[in-house]
């Protein structure tokens, strides 16, 4: 009796000690006092050994130490899952809210670029790309505009020093002249991409920015066909009511040339700051394609015809969203940016 009395005393004195940080040691702590081979199953061995009239004592003694290791093993357990629940041993709380994802978004540039080049897949037309360093040949030359022509002059050129026959693309038709070179018919291509300009930097004017190229060359093909491809893209872009004008106008590698101008749908050809109170504004140049292009890039002119236009994208964006400054557009600012998800 006195020894089982004493194995009882150490026992309680081990568990009063005993701390549980994790699973492993709160099952260790089962096996060690509650398991089938624990320290409290060989305390019950020793009843055996206890004198017959001092079982009844020696029972509810180890009665109560059972009960109080098992109360001791559910409150450990219930400390331990706690924290499990909240803060972890490495003492981050597991119950916070995730911070949230930052998810980023598309840029408003590229939103209404795929809105038009999808316009244009709808009817047959596919996409490709050029080179933004460009050779005189296909930036210039083949454009029917040759060396000293004073049409040079209508777009300020970023030359390369070391190679003065490269120069950054002033506009996309250069895609329209490597296009052409491959002398695959018929052509119904657009071709976005990014031109380059030495002019000063302000709210209207970049030295970099957008184009959406488009060309269509095939047999018999006529004015009627530019107007009527450029009609269906208006209406698709800005809606059934919108109105269009031809004006008169000069490229070089078009011949004739024109400026097509939307009515406002802003103010509802009402006049205001966008359409400078005209009620029209400009969205693109085109034309049908110059003879001597269709020569450079060895195509028969007498044979094949067709038609170009370029637009700017940048302004198309700033047209459709109501940004007022071309800056926005390239200085990165979240808070600019995150406008558009
Ligand atoms: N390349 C011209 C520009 O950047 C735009 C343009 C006008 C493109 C007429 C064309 C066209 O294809 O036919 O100003």
């Amino acid at each position: 009796m006195q020894s089982l009395k004493e194995g009882i005393d150490k026992i309680k004195k081990e568990i009063e000690g005993q701390a549980v940080k994790n699973a492993e040691q709160l099952e260790q702590f089962r096996i060690e006092f509650l398991g089938t081979k624990g320290k409290l199953k060989s305390l019950m061995g020793e009843m055996r050994n206890v004198a017959k009239e001092q079982k009844k004592e020696a029972g509810l003694l180890l009665n109560e130490i059972k009960q109080y290791t098992e109360g001791k093993f559910n409150e450990l357990q219930e400390q331990f899952q706690s924290k499990e629940e909240g803060v972890s041993e490495s003492g981050i709380d597991n119950t916070l809210p995730p911070l949230p994802n930052e998810t980023g978004a598309r840029h408003p540039l590229s939103i209404v670029q795929d809105k038009m080049i999808s316009i244009f897949e709808r009817i047959g037309f596919s996409v490709a790309e050029g080179p933004e360093i460009e050779d005189d040949w296909h930036n210039f030359s083949a454009l029917n505009l040759p060396e000293h022509h004073p049409a040079r002059d209508m777009q300020d050129t970023f030359y390369i020093n070391k190679t003065p026959d490269w120069v950054l693309r002033t506009h996309t038709s250069s895609v329209q002249i490597r296009t052409m070179e491959k002398g695959t018919m018929p052509i119904r291509q657009v071709f976005p991409g990014r031109v380059y300009r030495n002019e000063t930097i302000s709210a209207r004017a970049h030295c970099f920015f957008h184009q959406l190229e488009g060309l269509y060359i095939d047999e018999n093909v006529s004015f009627a066909d530019l107007k009527q491809t450029l009609y269906y893209f208006v209406q698709q872009m800005f809606g059934k009511d919108v109105k269009v004008r031809f004006r008169p106008s000069y490229f070089p590698f078009t011949e004739p040339s024109a400026e097509m101008d939307v009515s406002c749908f802003i103010c509802d050809s009402k006049g205001c700051n966008v359409c400078k109170h005209t009620g029209w504004v400009e969205i693109l140049g085109c034309g049908m394609v110059h003879p001597n292009v269709l020569k450079n890039t060895g195509i028969d002119p007498e044979k094949y015809s067709g038609f170009a236009w370029g637009m700017g994208v940048d302004r198309m964006t700033m047209l459709m969203y109501g940004i007022n400054d071309i800056r926005l557009l390239s200085e990165n600012d979240i808070r600019f940016l995150k406008q558009f998800k």
